[in-house]
């Protein structure tokens, strides 16, 4: 069977064609992830045709943090959805006054909640202790919390299952026990939150899950009398990847969505904001990955092009990746007639295809291969540093012009406080209490830090940050000297990435 590329999962519309990507291959150098800024904005405009108007949309940044894309979509009038600190200081220098911030994730931090109650985030919450957590937490901030409940309905959907039998949200009960009986006064327990599963490519189904959450949101106003502001339905926009993967059908989820949001809305008019959550469907297209091709070898009657990013650089995308075809191209290929190949990366493990058994256009050296559909959960979400194999190089493009990625705030400034906090105590073995562990505090005189705990530092300081002390670059006494001086030094090497 010849099994070729889904060539027709290629955006149409995608504005760089291949004379315009090899010269950009040229320019910036591979693995390269380009992102383009004009896509994106078609893509929120496409989102936003399918769903009821005034429907309120959050750009969720883990699909794709990249503070050029945060910034487009925030600038065209969306929120945004974080789950770390990381996540959370790609936020700063954006103006999002007016826009809803959310802040999720199953295991927030003291100083996760302390970031997002003070930054005005709302905080979805993931159990009744957790909000007994933001409480506290909230007794120590300027405000109260806004805080919204996620349900799990226990029922599972989407390729991506978020709900059942999983970490997230609290069951039906709980919420209903908070809103009953809570009496919180530092916090504000304004709505709820429900994502049931993503990836989903039905309209049936995506519109299924979205009305399971509104029927919620009524069901738990009526049984505790309380009136919410605020329901964030979740989402799950699904974009075809690979190999028989059809697109969401737009006018019939819009159908499905204006009855489901209507009925809601009837019986509960005080609700403010509707809103959802997207990532894929924002920015998957937008991306292309270029890769290039390093060697072409024959093993036992099967040909290898290998190519210089694999795994590493796009590996996080999903579990598919290699065992179905997604839409790659040859660019202006110099050999002539076809082939039948398997694509592999750089990586030492036979585990490293991005594309088995696939008729292509002859391949020979030098050769550039562009991906599509390469701009969610890839650069980010990929093990850059297994065999020590790196990341790619991102680039953003608008009309023309392009830019490096900013990849720093990939660690917040207050993570890596956190952490330097408990590696010193840590490498300390019991000598010095957290407490203790407070700004302009001598590493050797008030800490007690001899020579070997300051080697024993340093080596837990690489492990954790993923960055080198090169001592005949790095000025030690100045550096080691304080927490300060040691907290400034981390952070502005975690910033430059
Ligand atoms: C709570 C939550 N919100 C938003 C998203 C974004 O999903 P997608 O990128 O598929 O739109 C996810 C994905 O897992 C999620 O768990």
């Amino acid at each position: 069977m010849v099994r070729k590329f889904p060539e027709e999962l290629i955006p149409e519309d995608f504005p760089l064609g291949e004379e315009r990507l090899l010269e950009c291959a040229r320019r910036f150098g591979t693995p390269l992830y380009i992102y383009d800024a004009g896509v994106a904005r078609r893509r929120l405009n496409a989102l936003k045709e399918m769903l009821p108007e005034g429907t309120g949309i959050s750009y969720s940044l883990k699909a794709n943090p990249a503070k050029e894309l945060v910034a487009l979509f925030a600038g065209l009038g969306c929120g945004v959805e974080v789950s770390s600190l990381g996540e959370f200081d790609v936020l700063s220098g954006l103006n999002l006054e007016d826009q809803m911030s959310l802040w999720v994730g199953p295991a927030k931090s003291d100083t996760e909640l302390m970031a997002a109650v003070n930054g005005g985030c709302l905080v979805v919450a993931e159990s009744a202790r957790e909000v007994a957590r933001i409480e506290n937490v909230a007794n120590h901030c300027c405000f109260a919390a806004r805080v919204a409940l996620r349900i799990n309905p226990g029922i599972r959907s989407g390729a991506l299952s978020m709900a059942g039998s999983t970490q997230f949200g609290m069951e039906f009960t709980e919420a209903l026990y908070l809103l009953r009986h809570g009496k919180e006064s530092r916090v504000d327990i304004c709505g709820i939150h429900g994502f049931l599963g993503t990836r989903l490519l039905d309209a049936n189904k995506l519109a299924e899950n979205i009305s399971i959450v509104l029927d919620i949101a009524t069901k738990l106003q009526v049984e505790s009398g309380r009136r919410f502001s605020i329901v964030d339905v979740g989402g799950g926009f699904g974009v075809p990847l690979y190999e028989g993967e059809g697109r969401l059908a737009g006018k019939e989820l819009k159908g499905l969505l204006v009855e489901d949001f209507g009925r809601y809305l009837d019986a509960n008019p005080w609700t403010k904001v509707v809103g959802v959550e997207s990532g894929r469907f924002l920015c998957s297209e937008a991306g292309v990955l270029l890769v290039k091709v390093v060697s072409v070898k024959e093993v036992h009657g099967t040909r290898f092009p290998i190519v210089d990013g694999g795994q590493n650089i796009i590996g996080g995308r999903d579990g598919y990746l290699g065992r179905k075809l997604t839409p790659m191209k040859l660019l202006s290929p110099s050999g002539r007639g076809e082939g039948r190949y398997t694509i592999c990366g750089p990586l030492c493990t036979p585990t490293d295809r991005l594309a088995v058994d696939v008729t292509m256009g002859n391949v020979t050296e030098g050769d550039i291969i562009a991906i599509y559909q390469a701009g969610a959960y890839c650069a980010t979400a990929s093990p850059g540093r297994f065999l020590g194999r790196g990341f790619a190089r991102e680039i953003y493009h608008d009309e023309g012009s392009f830019e490096d990625v900013f990849t720093g705030g990939g660690m917040g400034d207050e993570l890596v406080d956190e952490k330097l906090k408990n590696l010193i105590v840590e490498v300390a073995r019991g000598s010095v209490d957290p407490e203790e562990v407070v700004e302009g505090k001598k590493l050797r005189e008030e800490l007690g830090f001899d020579s070997v705990a300051l080697v024993d530092l340093i080596v837990a300081l690489e492990a954790t940050f993923g960055i080198y002390v090169d001592p005949l670059e790095v000025d030690l006494t100045k550096v080691f000297d304080s927490t300060t001086t040691l907290r400034e030094f981390l952070q502005e090497r975690v910033r430059r990435g």
